[in-house]
């Protein structure tokens, strides 16, 4: 894999694929190696060519299998909140200090780049990011011009932005209420002032009745729930991931000790969109 080791502007690089470099010849640098079972399942099945019925395991030893068909979905087959969610980047507007007149949209934690796609086709000049190394490389095989691998909690190297992306709850894989703050504080450091950062949230106090006792069973507070599963897929395990679960009220305390507020929060049963703005420095 062909990396530049130094950043070529001040600001943004992200292993020399920074969003000042879209010009540059980074598309030598192809070749992703698949090295996860989330990204080999995404492989495969964009192949159709799953080896076996990819499986989510809970820590109470709930098991269920992973569909993952929407990852591929286009727009219009999209649920409503995920539509949602994107349309409210969609809207944003680019910084007018850029030279270039299209907003520029980070997606952290892309995956097979189902919404990089559409912000794309919509104008968008966009950098998915992703922790999989095999999403990444679909993604890249699927058209979409530039996706990188990262963690998301370490975002200080990109930037600015003028919106920034999460569907698909990973943000919430900060797992306590201080690591999601301290999330929010560094994406405020790739967003620019009065930029826009939107991502859904699962709220616990609207979980179907079905998990109630396990939502009791992993409660932290009133309105603040942890759920720790991980992926199985052909003989092969990813790392758990604790996934924070916060109810509006709380999910609002934690964004008030941020440089974000609130704008708008959409609700479709157990799941919300919030959009934050970032305010102005
Ligand atoms: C539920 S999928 C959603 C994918 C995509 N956003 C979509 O809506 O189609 C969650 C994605 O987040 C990625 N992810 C999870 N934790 C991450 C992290 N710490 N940093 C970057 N990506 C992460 C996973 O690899 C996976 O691709």
């Amino acid at each position: 894999m062909k990396i530049r080791t130094t950043a070529s502007t001040a600001r943004g690089s992200f292993n020399g694929v920074g969003p000042d470099d879209r010009n540059d010849d980074w598309e030598d640098d192809r070749a992703v190696p698949v090295t996860d079972a989330f990204g080999r399942m995404c492989r495969d099945y964009a192949r159709d060519e799953l080896a076996a019925p990819p499986t989510y395991h809970r820590d109470d030893g709930e098991t269920n299998e992973a569909h993952l068909g929407h990852y591929f979905d286009q727009y219009d087959e999209w649920a409503e909140l995920d539509r949602v969610a994107v349309d409210a980047v969609e809207g944003v507007d680019a910084e007018t200090t850029h030279s270039a007149s299209v907003p520029r949209t980070l997606d952290l934690g892309c995956g097979v780049g189902r919404t990089m796609l559409r912000l794309q086709s919509v104008g968008h000049d966009v950098l998915g990011v992703d922790v999989s190394p095999g999403a990444v490389a679909v993604t890249r095989e699927r058209g979409v011009e530039r996706a990188a691998v990262m963690d998301l909690f370490s975002p200080a190297t990109v930037g600015p932005f003028d919106a920034a992306l999460v569907v698909g709850q990973q943000w919430c894989a900060a797992g306590t209420r201080n690591r999601f703050r301290r999330l929010l504080c560094d994406l405020a450091e790739v967003v620019r002032p009065g930029g826009t950062l939107v991502g859904d949230v699962a709220d616990p106090t609207e979980a179907p009745p079905e998990h109630e006792s396990y939502m009791a069973d992993h409660r932290v507070a009133p309105g603040v729930v942890t759920r720790r599963f991980r992926l199985a897929y052909d003989g092969e395990f990813d790392p758990w991931v604790t996934l924070l679960m916060l109810s509006i009220d709380r999910f609002r305390e934690v964004v008030a000790d941020t440089p974000w507020t609130v704008s708008d929060v959409h609700r479709d049963g157990g799941r919300y969109v919030a959009v934050l703005r970032r305010q102005p420095e």
